[in-house]
């Protein structure tokens, strides 16, 4: 069987923790990621490998039986992941209608998945409905993106036309906008479902005062899509004080639909 740390779904992953990290997005252990992987690509580095350990889960998720996800563990430190893989990341398969995850790699010091498993979860049904080839849920608390949930009106098409207009590619790379929840309790199962509720409109939630959840068919896509809303976050922040003397009108936004053959979400402009 091949070596799992040679596997391009684990590189790949540690090189996104420590890029998050880079960023400055996962303070000690803030933040979390959870990748689905391919049938295929579990047979090739798995087969057979015996199940180390059954975890509940807390929660149901039917649809999502029997698939295995490489996920971040609960209270890990994303500094350290590229250091070991193997501590600070597990894979598991779940079963029993999603209430239980078997460990099959991973998490070799008595750890388990992120405390915010069932946000991951619940929002891979929630997007896997809307685009099949959804594969990654990423959540981090990126520094501009918070500090605007503080400063800024909460209302969804407010918040998502603020970023719109602080870089011109924004409504290019997330058209459907960004949802907003209130500050809720982290790491329950009700955060948890309001999260997946939200990923039914858009690819990206805030959380307020917290952070943020991402999510998209791979891991630099989903990294690409936090990483533009959090610029526009940035630049947000360096202006928000200052007189406000240009913008891009919504009549700019059209020639980007236009140009870019992307749709801005229904009731967003004009
Ligand atoms: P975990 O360490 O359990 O992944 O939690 C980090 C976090 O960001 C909670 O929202
Ligand atoms: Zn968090």
């Amino acid at each position: 069987m091949k070596d799992i740390l040679t596997a391009p779904f684990l590189t790949e992953m540690v090189r996104t923790a420590s890029n998050m990290y880079a960023h400055g997005w996962d303070e000690r252990n803030g933040g979390n990621i959870s990748l689905m992987l391919e049938d295929a690509e579990v047979e090739e580095y798995l087969a057979d490998a015996p199940v180390l350990r059954t975890l509940p889960t807390g929660f149901s998720a039917p649809e999502l039986s029997g698939k295995t996800f490489l996920v971040t563990g609960t209270g890990k430190y994303f500094k350290n992941v590229e250091h070991d893989p193997a501590a600070n990341l597990g894979i598991v398969r779940l079963k029993d209608g999603g209430q239980s995850a078997e460990l099959l790699w991973g998490y070799t010091d008595g750890g388990q998945f992120t405390s915010e498993f069932s946000a991951h979860m619940m929002s891979h049904v929630a997007r896997l409905k809307v685009d099949p080839m959804n594969r990654v849920v990423m959540h981090c608390h990126p520094g501009n993106l918070l500090a605007m949930t503080y400063v800024h009106d909460l209302d969804e098409k407010a918040f998502t036309r603020t970023l719109w207009q602080m870089c011109t590619e924004c409504i290019v790379v997330f058209p459907d906008g960004v949802n907003v929840l209130p500050w809720m309790l982290c790491g329950t199962n009700e955060i948890g479902e309001a999260t997946a509720e939200k990923m039914r409109t858009a690819r990206l939630v805030v959380w307020s005062q917290h952070g943020i959840y991402g999510a998209g068919k791979d891991l630099d896509e989903t990294f690409g899509l936090i990483e533009t809303a959090e610029k526009a976050a940035e630049i947000y922040m360096k202006i928000a004080h200052l007189p406000l003397k240009n913008t891009i009108t919504d009549a700019q936004m059209h020639l980007l639909e236009g140009r870019f053959g992307v749709k801005a979400r229904e009731g967003y402009l004009d």
